[in-house]
């Protein structure tokens, strides 16, 4: 069956946060779709919906089943069942991870420009951020291991938060790069939380690799956070689940996830990750395409019509990192800028940690006629810039 990525779903009106913007506004920030999800999650919440009561439900084998059997043929990672755990969303899971194993003051690695949530995460939790930032050469990013090390081998860093792939720049960490990082955590005793939510999102062909795959080490270190939320745009549903291998690791995390109530799940939120996951797997193929295509458009558009803008390059998430630093001025005010000369909403680069203060981040997970709009709107703000500030 062919799905329609071009039809155009009118958000407005729906308390989407996205979509809470001015009348004239078009926005390409927070990480959802602007496309309907699959038709069979949508027959299968409507079924539940429709049986009328929604009381206090407990998760089916078929939710387990529906986990394990997607990541073994899709992501050739075995899952076990007695570590996979349910919890109500993957940033609650990793607050609850920070609290229960590290203590206060103690430090966790992350690696800006990333998720800002990592930041919050940390902070709101009363621990440390320790930063190990991406090195950005030659238009690309990659992982300086002498600093990593040094940010792991500090007593006080407990934890690491990896992001895999990672949100913002839209790389796939390759399975060396991953073992390397899983050496250096085993080798100081820090634990790795994998936030590999965007795994599913990848560019045709391009398939990335699980953290715990990659070795006996990085499996029994590690916690890997999972969803169908980004991948079949259900964050609104609250589905997402935390895998941990190691029996002690797992039962912590557990009990971290019980303790912080974020363990009981919704009356939708099973039925709908098992749609998604066993009825999906040709909608997500076609998105996968579709959003290829716009992120592909979006190159070619800066290329032709915006050269001082680049696109990093990016085999994975819908999400843009776009390289704003040879426009003019500080570009600190750039989104802000844009949304108020045109109405585009992006996300400013800052968000993500100081290294981001030159970029903006845009979603391209919409129908290629808002698309469009967008492109159109960000040329409009750029030359209104370089004229002001040129
Ligand atoms: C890397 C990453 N992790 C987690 C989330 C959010 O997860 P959840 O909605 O399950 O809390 C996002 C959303 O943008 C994200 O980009």
């Amino acid at each position: 069956m062919r799905y329609d990525f071009d039809k155009v779903t009118d958000r407005r009106g729906t308390d989407a946060v996205k979509w809470s913007v001015g009348e004239h506004e078009l926005p390409m920030w927070v990480a959802d779709m602007d496309f309907a999800t699959a038709p069979e999650i949508v027959a299968a919440v409507k079924a539940r919906a429709e049986h009328g009561i929604w009381g206090y439900t407990a998760l089916p084998d078929a939710w387990y089943d529906a986990y394990i059997d997607w990541w073994r043929d899709r992501h050739g990672l075995t899952l076990e069942r007695d570590g996979l755990l349910f919890c109500t969303g993957v940033v609650p899971a990793i607050s609850s991870m920070i609290r229960r194993l590290t203590a206060p003051g103690e430090k966790v690695v992350i690696q800006p420009p990333v998720y800002n949530c990592f930041f919050s995460s940390v902070v709101d939790n009363g621990r440390q951020v320790s930063a190990s930032p991406l090195v950005y050469e030659g238009g690309e990013y990659h992982i300086d291991f002498d600093d990593l090390e040094r940010k792991l081998a500090d007593p006080l860093a407990t934890l690491m938060l990896l992001c895999n792939p990672h949100n913002p720049t839209g790389q796939i960490w390759d399975r060396e790069t991953l073992a390397r990082i899983g050496r250096l955590c085993a080798e100081h005793r820090v634990t790795v939380v994998a936030d590999e939510i965007h795994c599913d999102v990848t560019d045709p062909g391009a398939d990335y690799v699980p953290f715990a795959s990659v070795s006996e080490v990085c499996r029994q270190i590690s916690v890997t956070c999972l969803a169908p939320t980004k991948t079949f745009n259900l964050a609104g549903l609250k589905t997402a689940a935390a895998a941990a291998f190691d029996p002690s690791l797992r039962d912590r995390v557990r009990a971290a996830i019980h303790a912080d109530g974020v363990s009981e799940l919704n009356a939708f939120a099973a039925d709908a990750a098992v749609a998604a996951f066993t009825q999906g797997g040709e909608w997500m193929d076609q998105m996968r395409s579709y959003v290829a295509a716009n992120k592909r458009r979006t190159e070619a558009f800066l290329a032709s019509e915006i050269p001082q803008v680049k696109a990093t390059p990016s085999q994975a998430t819908y999400l843009m990192w776009l390289d704003c630093s040879a426009l003019p001025g500080d570009k600190a005010g750039l989104g802000g800028f844009i949304r108020e000369r045109t109405g585009l909403f992006l996300n400013a680069g800052s968000l993500y940690g100081d290294a981001g203060r030159d970029f903006l981040r845009l979603n391209a997970a919409c129908p290629r006629a808002l698309l469009e709009d967008g492109l159109d709107r960000l040329k409009r703000g750029v030359l209104a810039w370089c004229q002001e500030k040129g």
